[in-house]
């Protein structure tokens, strides 16, 4: 059966989940953590915008981080802020009204309601994951672009979660059933590929690595429980293995070993001056 709730593939219909709160608390959470805040700030200065400047944020949620941008860009400037959830643009639209130079707009990341060459740079944070084609998505978000603006990605690589764990079988299970409950869970290390084949050049990529030892943020983030609690209900994990599994990461936590990271990766690149869309 298909769901609409777990934080793999849920984000991708926000509307249709049963608890929006469950969607905007991870988000609070991840922004509360140093380590996403240090890639907000270094996509941000890859987007260069400065005062003045259009900028589109593609897949805003809570609009925290098209606020943010909409200081750089003032004065004078403006950020367009969309989201494919309406739930998500009235919660951002709430946060943050009041901000001159932004705005928020419902709208589907492969089908950008916008002129072609209307801003002068793009940034999507954790949104192409979510898509089940996200070259359409970087295709549009390049034809929005004006040639020279710039476009910014940062997305996760989610074959790249680590746990330290003695069962390496079911610990692959858990992470690969994770992995591939995302609609893109290799995006990570697809972007660069998809930029270029969209046109874009100077693209760059700067590898990411969050380690966490607090199992209840990691869980919080990862859903490892959820995930082997759903290969439980699907009958491809037994529940004593799932069990010995939990105690397992739950002794290391209180030990103070438990270990687990991932990588995501921040990629950028240039719409080419003096080429139309039509070859891009
Ligand atoms: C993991 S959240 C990231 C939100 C925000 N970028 C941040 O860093 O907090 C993914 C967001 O993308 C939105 N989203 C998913 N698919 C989308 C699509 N096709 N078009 C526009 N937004 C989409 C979701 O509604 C959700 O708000």
């Amino acid at each position: 059966m298909e769901s609409h709730d777990d934080l793999a593939s849920g984000f991708q219909s926000v509307d249709r989940a049963s608890d929006f709160e469950v969607f905007a608390s991870c988000l609070t959470l991840i922004d509360s953590l140093p380590f996403f805040a240090e890639c907000k700030r270094e996509s941000y200065d890859l987007l260069a915008a400065t005062p003045g400047s259009t900028v589109l944020e593609v897949g805003c949620g809570l609009g925290d981080d098209a606020a943010a941008l909409a200081g750089r860009v003032a004065p004078g400037g403006s950020v367009v802020a969309i989201d494919g959830s309406q739930a998500m643009v009235e919660a951002a639209r709430k946060r943050h009204a009041g901000i001159a130079g932004l705005s928020f707009d419902v709208a589907d990341a492969t089908r950008l309601p916008y002129e072609e060459g209307s801003f002068d740079g793009c940034r999507i944070d954790r949104v192409l994951q979510h898509i089940p084609e996200p070259a359409s998505a970087i295709r549009e978000m390049v034809r929005v672009l004006r040639p020279g603006g710039v476009l910014v990605a940062f997305d996760n690589d989610w074959e790249t979660l680590t746990i330290d764990s003695a069962n390496r079988a079911i610990t692959r299970r858990i992470l690969n059933a994770w992995c591939d409950r995302f609609p893109s869970g290799w995006i990570g290390r697809q972007m660069v590929g998809l930029f270029s084949e969209a046109g874009l050049g100077d693209v760059e990529a700067h590898p990411k690595t969050l380690i966490s030892d607090d199992l209840d943020v990691a869980d919080r983030i990862f859903s490892f429980f959820a995930t082997a609690d759903g290969l439980v209900t699907e009958g491809a994990v037994d529940r004593e293995d799932a069990d010995r599994w939990r105690d397992e990461l739950q002794a290391a936590d209180a030990a103070g070993r438990f270990f687990t990271s991932y990588t995501g990766f921040l990629v950028s690149g240039t719409r080419p001056e003096g080429v139309t869309t039509a070859a891009v």
